[in-house]
């Protein structure tokens, strides 16, 4: 099992709507695949609880934390829910090591169930991300191109608890960064100027899907999108012109984060040159 943790210190990016899409990619590529929402809000809980797809696990994702026994259905898709319980554990620092274990032991414990583990984190930088990353593989950043936003790239790589210098030094070295993900693009003179300086200044953070100067995955901002979220419905199953455009536009950004984290594509040329950007 590859995991794959969802992360970005703001909330709003898309984390939720870009960790809901690949799930429902992966599972519907024939990956088993375990979905983790570490977000009280349950943002990615909601849409897979509603599409019908998911099995949802009795317990909560806090278990997987506090160590309390989680029986996972014997499904392909399952999810562990988020749930208001996450809100306590920040609050109980004498416990956040054995929290971070429990975490791990859990994903060791389910290594040969699932192909793929994507984990929903919250944008608060505490031990509930802290613990995802710990025992993750890889990481993906959605950011939204905003100065506010890029501003935070630079926390990703180097805020002093959960920026990944940090956790790779400390705790797993074999944390990669994907890269950054631009959601909710808009062909705004201001967007694409913003689109540029991302691209010139952390080009080697960005995920490549081809071999031209921009091809860069990215998600656009698209109202089904937002739909699909809400209503819990797969973007590519929706009966609706716009809906199968959009699926178009994101297809290749997908496929690409998909074939990343199952290891269709090597990942350490990547890992170095992300390596070389957070320096
Ligand atoms: N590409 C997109 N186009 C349009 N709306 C989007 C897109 N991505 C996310 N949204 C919507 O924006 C809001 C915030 O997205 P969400 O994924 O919940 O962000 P986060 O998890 O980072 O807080 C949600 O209402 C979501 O449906
Ligand atoms: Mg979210």
């Amino acid at each position: 099992m590859k995991t794959l943790v969802l992360c970005n210190q703001k909330g709003g990016v898309g984390k939720s709507a870009v960790a809901t899409l690949l799930a429902h990619h992966l599972a519907q590529r024939g990956r088993r695949v375990l979905a983790i929402d570490l977000d009280h809000q349950g943002n990615l809980s909601k849409p897979l609880r509603l599409s019908g797809r998911a099995s949802a696990s009795a317990a909560t994702a806090d278990a997987l934390l506090t160590g309390a026994p989680l029986p996972l259905p014997d499904q392909p898709f399952v999810l562990v829910p988020g749930d208001r319980a996450l809100l306590g554990l920040e609050r109980q620092p004498a416990l956040h090591t054995p929290f971070a274990r429990h975490f791990r032991t859990f994903l060791a414990s389910v290594d040969a169930d699932f192909d793929v583990c994507v984990i929903d984190t919250n944008p608060n930088p505490d031990i509930r991300v802290i613990a995802a990353l710990a025992s993750a593989d890889f990481v993906l950043s959605p950011i939204q191109l905003n100065q506010e936003a890029m501003d935070g790239v630079s926390g990703l790589l180097n805020h002093e608890r959960v920026g990944l210098r940090k956790i790779k030094a400390v705790l797993n070295p074999k944390l990669a960064l994907i890269g950054l993900l631009p959601t909710m693009v808009e062909p705004t003179p201001f967007q694409k100027a913003n689109y540029l300086q991302v691209v010139q200044q952390y080009h080697p953070l960005m995920i490549r899907i081809g071999d031209g100067p921009g091809d860069f995955a990215s998600i656009p901002r698209r109202s089904c999108i937002a739909e699909a979220q809400a209503d819990g419905v797969v973007l590519w199953e929706m009966k609706k012109t716009a809906a199968r455009d959009a699926w178009r536009e994101i297809e290749p950004s997908l496929t690409r984060i998909a074939a990343i984290v199952t290891g269709a594509v090597p990942e350490a040329r990547r890992a170095e040159a992300s390596d070389a950007a957070a320096a």
